[in-house]
Order: C-alpha cells, then sequence, then structure tokens
C-alpha cells in the first residue's frame, strides 16, 4: 500500500470580510494524497482553492481540522512542500540559475547541493538560458524555474496554484507536457489547482471537484485511462461531460456576486 503524503481531515477555514462579514472559505473538507499521486482540485473561483493550498503548505493555519504531511502536523511552511504561484514569483534580480540555486540558499544546503542546479535546469527544459534573467525569457520558461526552483530542494509535495493559469493555450500545453514529464521522472508528488477540466484531466491521477462557498469537496473522480492522453478521445470527452454535469450540479446555488 502507498504511503499517504498529504492528509487534511475536517478542515475549517473562515476569514472576517473587509466589511466584518464571515466568509466559510472552506468547510469540513478532507483530502487525502499518497506518494507519487498527481491530483488537481478544481472549482469555480472563490471556492477555497487557494486557502486549501495554502493550509497544506502551511501559510496558513485551520480553524478547526488538522493538515499533515508525511504523518507530521503541518506548522510552517517548509521546503518539503513546495509552492509554485500563478504570477510570476520568480526574483527578478537573480538569473535562472540563481534563482534555481536561492531555493538551495534559502536552506543553506547551496555547497552541498549545487551541482544539482545543472540537473534541475535541464529536467525543466532551460538548458542554454541559464544566465538570462525572468524578463528576458517567457512566461512558460518563468514558470518551468519556478517549478525547478521548489524542485532542487526535493519536496515531498509540489503545490502548483493555477501556474498555467496566466499563460497562452500552446505554451500551457507545452508545460502541461513538461509538469507530466517531470512527473514520471522525479515521482514527485504533486497537488494541482486548476479551473481547466481539460488539464485536469490530461495530467491527473484523481480530481477533487469542491463547491462554491463555503468550499466543500463535492465529487472525487479517478481518471483510469492511461498517459499520453488524447484531448479528443472518447475516454477523456467522456469523463469531460461528466465533470462539466457535475460542476453544474456543484454550482446549483448561485454566488452571492451573481444574485441579482
Ligand atoms: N485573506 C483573506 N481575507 C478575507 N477573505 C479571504 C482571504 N483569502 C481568501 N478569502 C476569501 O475566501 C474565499 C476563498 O478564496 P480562495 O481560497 O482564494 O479561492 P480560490 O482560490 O478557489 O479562487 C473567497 O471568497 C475569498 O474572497
Ligand atoms: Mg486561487
Amino acid at each position: 500500500m502507498s504511503k499517504n503524503v498529504v492528509e487534511v481531515v475536517g478542515v475549517c477555514r473562515t476569514y472576517k470580510s473587509a466589511r466584518g462579514e464571515e466568509v466559510h472559505a472552506l468547510e469540513n473538507v478532507s483530502l487525502t494524497v499518497s506518494e507519487g499521486e498527481f491530483v488537481s482540485i478544481i472549482g469555480s473561483s472563490g471556492c477555497g482553492k487557494t486557502t486549501l493550498l495554502r493550509l497544506v503548505a502551511g501559510l496558513d493555519k485551520p480553524q478547526s481540522g488538522t493538515c499533515s504531511l508525511n504523518g507530521a502536523p503541518i506548522v510552517a511552511p517548509s521546503p518539503k512542500s513546495g509552492y509554485v504561484f500563478q504570477q510570476q514569483s520568480l526574483f527578478p534580480w537573480l538569473t535562472v540559475e540563481g534563482n534555481i540555486a536561492s531555493g538551495l540558499k534559502a536552506r543553506g544546503v547551496y555547497k552541498q547541493y549545487k551541482d544539482d542546479v545543472p540537473k534541475y535546469i535541464s529536467l525543466v527544459g532551460l538548458d542554454g538560458f541559464e544566465h538570462s534573467y525572468p524578463h528576458q525569457i517567457s512566461g512558460g520558461m518563468a514558470q518551468r524555474a519556478a517549478i525547478a526552483r521548489s524542485l532542487i530542494n526535493r519536496p515531498s509535495v509540489l503545490l502548483l496554484d493555477e501556474p498555467m493559469g496566466a499563460l497562452d493555450s500552446f505554451t500551457r500545453a507545452g508545460l502541461q507536457d513538461k509538469l507530466l514529464e517531470i512527473w514520471r521522472t522525479n515521482g514527485t508528488t504533486m497537488i494541482l489547482v486548476t479551473h481547466d477540466i481539460d488539464e485536469a484531466i490530461y495530467l491527473s491521477d484523481r480530481i477533487v471537484i469542491m463547491t462554491p462557498r463555503p468550499g466543500k469537496v463535492s465529487e472525487v473522480l479517478e481518471v483510469k485511462f492511461p498517459h499520453p492522453r488524447h484531448r479528443g478521445g472518447a475516454e477523456f470527452l467522456g469523463l469531460r461531460r461528466v465533470i462539466l454535469e457535475k460542476l453544474n450540479l456543484a454550482s446549483a446555488q448561485p454566488q452571492p456576486e451573481y444574485r441579482i
């Protein structure tokens, strides 16, 4: 039996809005992700996806429930959970190489592992761009560098918060393939937040569908067909239809901003 890497049990997270109202971002959310698994989380904007990832990353704490990584409670951010943001998050004053090395430097282990830097540059396909600065490379390349910066710390889980959200569809498809290749090569456990149903089907072992506020897990679907997955194939399109139906069900309650 494979080991559980991430365990989220009965988590609730409520925020206070600027007007002092309570916003129930997550209500009784539970999720277990096992070693080497690729799990995607989909759901409409504002349903608590980022909140959930931030809890797993140790960037925030739940009001109730527990989150653990490798069986230990998550109390603070750790290099054991890598976090890749939607927006460009590279240090603009460092080169690609410098950014990737910064992952090691932050842990004080650069001397020990500096030979890994070129390996991770190659892993994400950035050979030849070592000395480029973030403003000199494309958005897709910048995201690959951000992924390498996290992966070089050999995290138990890589948390990806809509990392392809700001990319055009060609770059996005290229990065999806790169992510699959990295996943296969490194065996890293992945949790990907996306609002792209096709992306979730193309990449994941399991897809977690969340309901709008308060965010709850409405459905967990397994994607059983093998890679490479054909976006126009019958299984792909069949699952896509199922997810669309579930999402419609999941959002049967209109969100407040759409109420007249
Ligand atoms: N720091 C915060 N303070 C107040 N409300 C917040 C805060 N962070 C998130 N929220 C609210 O919690 C809900 C869930 O947010 P989020 O997790 O960012 O959703 P998603 O990533 O699915 O779009 C939203 O209604 C959002 O406005
Ligand atoms: Mg978000």
